[in-house]
Order: structure tokens, then sequence, then C-alpha cells
């Protein structure tokens, strides 16, 4: 039957959506599956029906898309759909929440602070230390994220990440290295350790700078390297995941693993990581493709 590839959308991911959605549409053409474009930004949901689409993948990044509420309407409409359901894609948006049912969970997660209008911005830094992160609670690919290096810029890092949302974290930094594990149905793929030139792994190094180090196989000892699968295993079932999805974290010079937050429709760009794993693990971006629209449910 017809396949809705969901791409575009309204929010601030919107062009990485549209690369995500660009590659997942073809990889399914060339497997022979009926797919089609769908942008949300440019029809009603209930066209799904009209059209006659009998399954979406998901390829929207965000709120909108990623957050739980299109998971919902796709409920509601009895159309099976790619990934989380309501409940982990809700949470996993919000890297406030996320982090609050790790810690409930006893998971490791960096020290953070919720920040507002009232917050004591010196006593901020001076507690988590510097150099520190901030972020809007409900984007991706670090939109509206600051690294603060200096004394006396929390504030403003602060008013830049609440232009895109009113909650706010301050995350202590860890500096023993980024990375991430995908997550494929019963699967934890091979963890990448990422290498960015920039500053951060900020949405240039993400999408466009071709200087950024992908290390997959990681590096890591085989222990550490199972140890890092089983936590993102836990850390994505903790938050009721279900599909796929990719879990970010955050190891320190002594090799102590914090979780930094969970991608409930992760980026399937030429550029993007869970594409990178599945290679590595053998699995083609097409035989990918092909899995994660296999488990589509409602
Ligand atoms: N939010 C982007 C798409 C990612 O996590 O890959
Ligand atoms: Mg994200």
């Amino acid at each position: 039957g017809k396949v809705a590839v969901m791409m575009g959308g309204t929010s601030s991911e919107r062009e990485v959506s549209l690369m995500s959605g660009g590659g997942v549409l073809a990889a399914l053409r060339a497997k022979g599956v009926d797919a089609h474009a769908f942008d949300p930004a440019e029809k009603p949901l209930s066209a799904l029906k009209d059209e006659g689409f009998e399954r979406v993948f998901i390829a929207l990044h965000g709120p909108f898309g990623e957050d739980g509420t299109l998971q919902g309407a796709l409920e509601t409409l009895g159309i099976p759909y790619t990934g989380c359901g309501v409940m982990a894609s809700a949470i996993g948006m919000d890297k406030w929440r996320t982090k609050l049912v790790w810690q409930g969970a006893g998971l490791p997660v960096p020290a953070f602070r919720l920040l507002d209008d009232a917050t004591d911005f010196g006593a901020v830094e001076k507690e988590l230390g510097l150099p520190l992160f901030v972020k809007p609670a409900t984007e991706g690919s670090s939109i509206g994220v600051t690294k603060v290096k200096n004394r006396g810029e929390l504030r403003a890092a602060f008013e830049e990440a609440n232009k895109y949302d009113s909650i706010v974290i301050a995350e202590a930094f860890v500096g023993g290295g980024e990375f991430t594990c995908a997550i494929v149905g019963d699967s934890v793929l091979p963890t990448i350790k990422i290498e960015p030139a920039t500053e951060f792994y900020d949405y240039q190094a993400k999408y466009f700078r071709d200087d950024t180090v992908y290390r997959c196989p990681s590096g890591l000892s085989d222990a550490v390297e199972a140890e890092a699968r089983e936590l993102a295993r836990v850390a994505f079932k903790v938050l009721g995941g279900r599909g796929w999805g990719r879990v970010d974290f955050l190891m320190d010079e002594a090799g102590k693993i914090y979780l930094l937050e969970v991608n409930t429709a992760p980026g399937m760009t030429s550029h993007s990581l869970v594409p990178m794993a599945a290679r590595q693990a053998g699995v083609s971006y097409e035989e990918l493709c092909v899995t994660i629209l296999g488990m589509a449910h409602v």
C-alpha cells in the first residue's frame, strides 16, 4: 500500500527534516515501496486518509512531528507510523523532563539546572562550573544552544535559548568525549564517537562541515562499548521507546558515561548518525529504511 514519508513541517529543524525525508523517500522507492512525500506544513493530516495512505514513515524533527502530537493524531486516525509512541515522543522532546525521568530511574546524567528570569546566573555559573551548556528544552540539532565559557555570559545564553522555548536548562560540561548509540528494533548498533572540529557539535558541524570526525567503531574497549550500548538500551526503555531512536551521551576523562538526550525521530541525512552506525553493522541505508518502516505500528 501507499506510504507517506512525512517531512518538512513547521519546526526550526524543517530544513534538516527535508534532508532526512528526501533520503528516506529515495531509499524506500529504490526498494520498490510506493512512497510519497507528505509535508504537514502544506496539507492537513486528514489528507492521509483521503489520499489512501496506509502507513507513515515519520522523518519530521522537533515539535509537531517528534513530540507526540503527530503520533497521537495518527493513533486516532488508525494509521500505522514508525518509531516511538505518544509518551516516549513527548518526554523525549523535552530534555529537562527526560533528565528527570532518567535521574528517577537511577541513570547517570550531567548536573543541570533549570533557568528562568529570576535565576541567580552568577550562582549557577559557580555551581556548575565553566564551561557549561545552555539549551532550550525542546529543540534539536543544537538550535539555540550556547557553550558558556566566561563568567557573566550565562544570562545572554539563557536569553538566546529562551527565544526557542520557555524551558531552558544549564548543563555541566563533561569533557571526555561525545558519543551516540542508535537503537533499531531489539538491536543497539555500534557506538559512534563524535569529534567536532568546532567548539562543540553544533548545527554546522552536524550537517554541513566535512571536518567533523566520526569514529565507528568507537575505539572504546569492548567492556566500555558493551556498557554504553546497555545503558542506551535501558535509557530508551525507561522512556517507553520503541521502533527506533538514538541516545546521545558524554564520557568524562575517567570513562564514566553521562546520558544527554534521546532522539525519537533521529536525523536520516547524508551526514546523520543512525545510518552511519547501521553501515558499520552491515546494514545499508535502504535496508535500514525498510526495517524501520516494517516496524510501523498503531
Ligand atoms: N535532531 C536531529 C535530527 C537528530 O537528532 O538527528
Ligand atoms: Mg535531539
